[in-house]
């Protein structure tokens, strides 16, 4: 027993469907076929910062729900910087030493962490002061991971984002209306772009394109001039007004959140062109519910493939998929090259091809 290799595995950052599919997969290869222990840490890095450190041992037998499960059964945290963490007493603290001692204490030989561009960023400075054998997943919504093509949960919310899209069309087009879909992606358009083109937008609005109200309206008077009375537009959560301002949320817990640009799209609609004007903000929805088939068959994938790379004593890299497989690349790298969308890629021109407004022109 005690020479049993142990592993330990977290999610970090905001959840999104198809992480309990990464645990559920580490679970069955650790376990089952290398006979392994697997430590499911609580709560990201508060679980191993935590006196005693959080942490459950998994079985395989409790482990099959987990494909169908959206969010993540571990918990997560996407607030309390660890270099900076907030302190109940108002003061905060430097707790990368608690969490390096919990990973020790846990007696852990590796650490897998899923995670965005951010928490990996964090887990690998720590992973580099700690000596902790590290290995990364990609997972956001935002898919704006370097590094990898795809990143777990970014197709469930493409996919959400897109029903949506699809419910909108009927009622606008029963009431003639121009209806603005709002969605995630911080800093990213990923998710408007891709589902716009999936669900027949009209107009997509993402932050890496600078757009003029102008030629928003002018696309719809086209469509109107054409008999067509109802417009679809989608808007990422990041993409600023027209004179550059970011929309945002009132503060909560001292962060500032987006929100509010499908509000100022559609009353500058409804100002300048007449058009009745509804505004659907998607939120959490998108990284809420049953993950996506392709979801879980990434997850599979990368749950196994991170665990080949503790086997094989590959650390201080990240699972990724690139031309229809999953290979491993240095964390570093991941993080380096943010992936926003690109404005010379197949789905910019794919837009344009078919006649969506981007609001550049
Ligand atoms: O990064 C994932 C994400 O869902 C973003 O798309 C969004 O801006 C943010 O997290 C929302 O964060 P929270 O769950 O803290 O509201």
């Amino acid at each position: 027993m005690a020479d049993k290799r142990r592993i330990g595995i977290l999610t970090s950052g905001g959840d999104c469907a198809g992480l309990n599919a990464v645990i559920r997969a580490v679970v069955h290869h650790a376990i089952g076929n290398y006979g392994w222990e697997v430590i499911g840490i609580q709560e990201a890095t508060n679980g191993l910062m935590s006196d005693p450190p959080q942490g459950i041992n998994f079985n395989i037998e409790d482990i099959d729900p987990l494909l169908l499960m959206g969010g993540t059964m571990l918990g997560t945290t996407n607030k309390g910087n660890p270099f900076a963490f907030p302190m109940p007493d108002g003061s905060f603290r430097d707790r990368t030493q608690d969490i390096i001692n919990g990973y020790h204490r846990l007696g852990l030989e590796a650490l897998i962490g899923i995670g965005g561009d951010g928490s990996l960023a964090i887990l690998r400075k720590i992973a580099q002061q700690g000596g902790i054998n590290l290995v990364g997943i990609p997972k956001t919504i935002d898919n704006d991971v370097g590094a990898t093509e795809t990143s777990i949960g970014f197709d469930t919310a493409t996919n959400i984002a897109t029903e949506a899209l699809d419910r909108l069309h009927f009622t606008a087009a029963s009431h003639n209306r121009v209806m603005v879909l709002e969605v995630m992606g911080r800093d990213a358009g990923h998710i408007a772009l891709a589902a716009g083109i999936a669900g027949g937008a009209d107009i997509i609005l993402i932050p890496e394109i600078p757009y003029h109200l102008d030629n928003i309206y002018k696309k719809i008077r086209q469509r109107q001039a054409l008999g067509k009375n109802f417009c679809l537009v989608i808007v990422s959560e990041a993409v600023r007004t027209e004179l550059g301002d970011q929309v945002k949320e009132i503060k909560q817990m001292g962060e500032d959140r987006y929100g509010g640009i499908g509000k100022y799209i559609a009353e500058k609609i409804a100002q300048q062109t007449g058009a009745e004007t509804r505004v659907t903000v998607l939120g959490h929805i998108q990284r809420g519910g049953i993950p996506s088939p392709s979801d879980r068959l990434l997850g599979a994938a990368f749950g196994v493939a991170a665990v080949d790379l503790i086997a094989e004593g590959q650390y201080d890299r990240m699972v990724a998929w690139r031309n229809r497989q999953v290979i491993s690349v240095p964390i570093a790298e991941a993080i380096e090259t943010y992936w926003s969308v690109q404005l010379d890629g197949t789905l910019i021109k794919t837009a344009k091809g078919l006649g969506i407004c981007l609001g550049d022109e």
